[in-house]
């Protein structure tokens, strides 16, 4: 059975689809075999790979999973079965249920919050959800990553510092704000496999320490430990 990644945000633009596709390509260049599950309807996983060229397609699996239906639980169970890994992106909002049924049956949640206060303030809910997904998903692993990010900020400290208080595991990496990130969607590509745009290379370092550090997450028992202590 592969490992069942989500990444979840109630909030908007935050950055779900643009890591949930850069750690797809770290995945995949590490030899795992990925699928992507699109589970929100905005359907922006599946225009990124459709944007790819034919010639040069995405080195991962790009598929819709059916939002709203109950089973998208087993449906994700099903892909797991099949792949190495199965990253899922989900909608911004978590009250039309999609997102709490795809929490309950992922190995690990990553959850892309923006440096800036008013972001922290609007993932109370996610959260609450993280809280309440956490007493019947109990191996589940939950951590959020400061995305789009100027990490020299002081903003960004203070905000890492009210993260890290949270009962919520905060990433030691930051996606930073590079334009390399848009244009490679834009060439319906990963930062794995652009060439030639400025700050592909930090981009392609900072996305592998996500993984290494999501892969360390996954490996962890300390997590589940605690919770189960109570
Ligand atoms: N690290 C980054 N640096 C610069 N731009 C970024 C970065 N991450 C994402 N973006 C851009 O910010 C916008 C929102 O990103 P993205 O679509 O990944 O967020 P999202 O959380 O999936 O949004 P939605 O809630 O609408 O699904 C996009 O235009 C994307 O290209
Ligand atoms: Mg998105």
């Amino acid at each position: 059975m592969g490992l069942v990644i989500a990444v979840a945000n109630q909030k908007g633009g935050v950055g779900k689809t643009t890591t949930t596709m850069n750690l797809a390509g770290a995945f995949s260049a590490s030899g795992y075999r990925v699928f992507v599950a699109d589970a929100d309807g905005q359907q922006s996983c599946m225009s990124w790979a459709a944007t790819a060229d034919p010639e040069k397609p995405l080195p991962f699996r790009v598929g819709a999973v059916r939002k709203l239906e109950k089973n998208i639980g087993n449906e994700i169970g099903r892909l797991a079965d099949d792949y190495d890994v199965v990253l899922v992106d989900c909608p911004p909002n978590i009250d039309d249920l999609t997102t709490g049924r795809v929490l309950a049956v992922a190995d690990a949640t990553i959850v892309p919050t923006n440096a800036s206060p008013l972001d922290l303030w609007s993932s109370e809910g996610m959260m609450a959800l993280i809280e309440r997904t956490r007493l019947h998903n109990k191996a589940g692993k939950f951590a959020i990553l400061v995305s789009k990010t100027n990490a020299k900020t002081v903003l960004h400290k203070q905000m890492s510092e009210v993260l890290r208080e949270s009962n919520v595991l905060l990433l030691r990496t930051a996606i930073r704000q590079r334009e390399v990130y848009p244009q490679a969607a834009a060439l319906g590509r990963t930062v794995f496999d652009v060439r030639g745009i400025r700050g592909v290379k930090p981009a392609k370092e900072e996305i592998n320490a996500l993984f290494d550090e999501l892969v360390e997450l996954l490996n962890s028992e300390e997590e589940a430990a605690e919770v189960s202590h109570g």
